[in-house]
């Protein structure tokens, strides 16, 4: 088998590069570990920068988008028993975000996939990239019960945090950076209005809590929980209860409860390599990098890595611009800097880091009141909030 680019992994990051790639002419092919319902079936992020949204309309995929996604201009801070609204687009000169989730832009994005007849080869086993530095690298997999090679010319590597790509790199060819949060978010969907229009953020003695949504009737609510804690543990009444107790009175009587349809524990990361490429092989998206989700960064830096890798891609297949290959890594890696301080930010800030009330604490309140009270600060919370520019190639 053939192909011009080897796309590993159909998460957001391999789809949505792939359409784009489809639509300029440039073959590539997708190879999934998992089936499409499974990659379906991971409840992930919400919200989409300007530049993401921008994007998928490139690909072609804006409709449902548009039909159900939710435009907003502004999220509220909460802290100290105080509600302060960061209004995106008054602070930004008119940017928002759309609140529209990755499940359904990967449904978008795989059906538009199979509308255009490009090839995913979904349950592939074993996958493993050869020759990354020659001029015709290679993948090896089992499809089907098939051992299968992929020819191609370049190979990206979408295939996220626990993905091959990253591992078939020489140690000693990378450098990796990374802080571990001493605690994790545990998440509820359910079928209930959201408590409110816009995103809330709550920091609270008890720990930090997120109010966010999918749609005018599904909800998506985050405790910070200890690392140790298990989901079994955590009934609906107990989080609907834990939840209340870290939001200001007037917010929790109005919360409406209900069973939930999803219910897991992710830990808090931040984690960057550096560099991004090896040879022949790019690593886009969560297989080079995780933010910690308080910024609501992570599908949104893997969409600017996408933006680089297609244009970049584009240059070198229609004016042959194999020059402008070395500047992937460095491209990209100057906006995921900043996203990850961002994001840790961001973190730092809102989340409980001691039982106790200490010097720590008072900080984050420090900080909180001046960033909310400056028109300065509340614009460097928005402008990164809507997303900061994308880096061109040259
Ligand atoms: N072979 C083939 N596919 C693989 C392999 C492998 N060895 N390892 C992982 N994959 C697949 C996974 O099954 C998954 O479908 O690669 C895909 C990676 O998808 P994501 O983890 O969603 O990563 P990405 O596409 O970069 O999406 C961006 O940013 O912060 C997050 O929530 C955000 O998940 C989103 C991510
Ligand atoms: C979500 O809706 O899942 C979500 C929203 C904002 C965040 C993180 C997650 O910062």
């Amino acid at each position: 088998m053939k192909t011009q680019v080897a796309i590993i992994g159909a998460g957001p990051s391999g789809l949505l590069l792939g359409q784009l790639l489809h639509r300029q002419g440039i073959d590539n092919v997708i190879v999934e570990r998992r089936s499409g319902e499974y990659v379906l079936s991971r409840i992930r992020a919400g919200v989409l920068e300007q530049g993401m949204v921008d994007l998928l309309r490139e690909a072609g995929v804006d409709q449902r988008m548009d039909e159900e996604g939710l435009p907003h201009d502004g999220f509220e801070l909460v802290f100290d028993n105080r509600r302060v609204r960061v209004a995106l687009d008054e602070l930004t000169g008119g940017s928002k975000v759309m609140v529209y989730g990755q499940t359904e832009v990967t449904r978008d994005l795989m059906e538009a996939r199979a509308a255009a007849g490009a090839t995913t080869l979904y349950e592939a086993e074993n996958v493993q990239p050869h020759d990354l530095e020659s001029d015709s690298p290679y993948l090896t997999f089992e499809h089907n019960g098939e051992a299968v090679r992929l020819e191609c010319d370049y190979i990206a590597g979408c295939d996220g945090y626990h993905g091959v790509s990253r591992q078939t790199i020489p140690q000693d060819r990378i450098k990796e950076f990374e802080k571990v949060y001493p605690f994790g978010w545990l998440g509820v969907l359910s079928d209930t209005p959201p408590v409110s229009d816009e995103l809330i953020y709550a920091r609270h003695e008890r720990g930090f809590s997120l109010c966010s949504m999918r749609s005018a009737t599904r909800s998506r609510y985050y405790l910070q929980v200890p690392l140790d804690e298990k989901v079994e543990d955590w009934s609906d009444d107990r989080f609907w209860e834990e939840l209340k107790r870290r939001l200001p009175e007037e917010v929790a009587q109005k919360l409406v409860t209900g069973p939930s349809i999803e219910k897991s524990i992710a830990p808090l990361r931040s984690y960057v390599v550096e560099p991004m490429q090896y040879g022949r092989l790019f690593l886009v998206g969560d297989a080079a990098h995780i933010v910690p989700p308080t910024g609501a960064k992570g599908l949104n830096l893997a969409a600017s890595d996408v933006n680089t890798l297609y244009r970049l891609m584009v240059k070198v297949y229609q004016e042959s611009r194999i020059d402008l290959i070395e500047r992937y890594s460095q491209t990209c890696l100057k906006r995921i800097w900043k996203a990850e301080r961002f994001s840790w930010w961001m973190t730092s800030m809102l989340h409980n880091f001691s039982d106790e009330e200490d010097f720590n604490s008072r900080m984050q309140l420090a900080e909180l009141d001046y960033v909310t009270s400056s028109k300065a600060g509340l614009t460097t919370i928005a402008e990164n909030y809507v997303g900061l520019p994308y880096e061109s190639l040259e």
